[in-house]
């Protein structure tokens, strides 16, 4: 078996808070993840609050899930909100061209959206249509969301049934407009985003985040040119951000394979494994460097990055519409999402915001429903945001992680096969670790200083093999189990982990 890892985790250290919104969520008209997801209209069979799955609603506030991204990704950019509001059957339909060339006929749109968000106590992330949309579009929006008294938006609101304004902390200008949102230049982009953030207003003591569309992967000219916009305006001081927008974006997928094929969720090598777990691994490397970008503008950390789409992007399961995104989630994604996490915790201080694409049937999910039967599993990757719920606003804890193996090169980059992080809340930490290691179980000491330690239990998520995966028949093939292999030891801890495995260890701090 792999020797020791010494984990170091300086416990009286806390540092940067770990916003609750890294583990943000993100809805998408896409597939199956609204529609027939979240979605399924009030007459059916399945248990529905106006149309709303209540098993989904129940899973999901389980995992206090901070916010929700809608109605996309490159749907946003086609999407025009006037056509969903008011009666239904008037609603107008439309072509989602991106994604499965299907009719939409605009059954869930903003109240529909709204009432989900308060049905799952969340908060709402609207991303804006600036591909295909106008100014005015974009700043009626605003209006109709969050004003109170009679302007001519908040008195249709009202005429569709909603008195109370709702309130939009997060709002995004455009998507991917390097691409799939007007396929436009970082020069272009960035004076549109200058032009729209400006009429999407503060109404009635709503403080919205603007959220300019930015990178992807290692693009830095992308955030280069959104931060040169601020000019001087930043460095002046820790108060205030008088700018266009408050944040911007970043996307980053894990893939095996090219673009074109981008490998089976299910089925894959050993090498595969591996490489996905590289991949994933490199978000901490993009997140310091756009950061790097970010800081030379912006030293007091004003503008907020927020990685509003990031997971897993395989194959779709064979037989599936391939416009669907609709993959199955293994023990891996599970080791991708918990090796992000790892990276939003050590880059809490720019972090403001993670949306995992995406949460019902759609990409690396949540949560996947049966189609015929209705059925719904919660997926390897839920279990790891139910294991992480702890580190939500706590404080990010220093943590060294030491092999004694060099770590193997994999996909051209140094692989450590085991990565880790921690936090402190409440006078409590939690301590969160992932072997890596497809095969070979790992002991880990946890050399925990800075403060005694009154109690401890952990949990893991561990299953047969590297490919398994919960279905309806077999929905906890992969589930998270009491740890019992931890034992006191001279320098604090030390846990037994599983090979292939993700563990969260909680201590109460005396
Ligand atoms: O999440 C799926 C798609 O990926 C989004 O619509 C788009 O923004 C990205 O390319």
């Amino acid at each position: 078996p792999a020797g020791p890892a010494h984990v170091t985790v300086d416990l009286d250290q806390a540092g940067d808070t770990i916003s609750r919104h890294v583990y943000g969520h993100f809805a998408e008209h896409l597939g199956r993840c609204i529609y027939g997801g979240f979605f399924v209209g009030e007459d059916s069979e399945i248990p529905n609050t106006r149309g709303i799955r209540d098993d989904v609603v129940d899973a999901l506030r389980a995992l206090h899930i901070p916010n929700l991204r809608w109605p996309g990704g490159c749907f946003a950019d086609e999407y025009h909100w006037k056509d969903g509001i008011g009666p239904r059957e008037q609603r107008p339909r439309m072509v989602n061209s991106h994604w499965g060339d299907v009719v939409e006929d605009n059954s869930f749109g903003t109240h529909e959206f709204m009432d989900l968000v308060e049905l799952l106590g969340t908060e709402a992330y609207v991303n804006g249509n600036v591909g295909s949309g106008t100014v005015q579009e974009m700043s009626e929006w605003i209006e109709y969301l969050t004003r109170a008294d009679d302007s001519p938006m908040a008195a249709l609101r009202r005429a569709n049934g909603r008195d109370e304004p709702w309130r939009i902390p997060f709002f995004g200008i455009g998507n991917e407009t390097w691409g799939c949102g007007g396929n436009m230049t970082a020069e272009a982009y960035v004076d549109v985003a200058r032009q729209y953030s400006t009429f999407v207003r503060d109404h009635a003591g709503n403080k919205v985040t603007r959220i300019a569309a930015g990178s992807h992967d290692g693009n830095l000219h992308w955030t280069d040119v959104l931060m040169r916009t601020f000019g001087t305006q930043l460095d002046q001081g820790p108060d205030g951000n008088p700018g266009p927008f408050q944040a911007i974006s970043l996307h980053y997928y894990t893939m095996t394979g090219p673009w074109e094929d981008k490998g089976s969720a299910t089925e894959f090598s050993e090498d595969e494994w591996y490489t996905a777990l590289s991949r994933a691994s490199h978000i901490d490397e993009l997140l310091a460097r756009h950061s790097t970008v970010m800081d030379r503008y912006d030293p007091y950390r004003k503008v907020g990055l927020v990685l509003d789409e990031w997971g897993t992007w395989w194959n779709v399961e064979p037989g599936t519409n391939p416009g669907f995104l609709y993959q199955q989630n293994t023990l891996r994604d599970a080791l991708v999402a918990s090796i992000h996490f790892d990276a939003f915790h050590r880059h809490a201080g720019r972090l403001l915001m993670a949306n995992i694409a995406q949460t019902v049937n759609v990409l690396q999910a949540m949560i996947l429903t049966d189609p015929e039967s209705g059925a719904l599993v919660l997926t390897p990757t839920y279990h790891v945001f139910a294991m992480n719920a702890g580190h939500h606003d706590a404080a990010a804890l220093p943590v060294h992680v030491a092999l004694p193996e060099e770590a193997p090169t994999v996909d051209g980059c140094a692989l450590p096969l085991v990565s880790a992080s921690a936090s402190t809340k409440d006078g409590a930490a939690l301590v969160s670790l992932s072997n890596l290691h497809a095969t070979e179980a790992r002991t880990v000491v946890l050399d925990l200083r800075g403060a005694e330690v009154a109690g401890f239990s952990g949990t893991v998520l561990a299953a047969e093999s590297t490919s398994a995966h919960n279905t309806p028949e077999q929905p906890d093939a992969v589930a998270p189990r009491e740890l019992t292999a931890i034992r006191p030891h001279a320098r604090g801890l030390e846990v037994d982990l599983p090979a292939a495995s993700y563990a969260t260890i909680s201590l109460e701090l005396g």
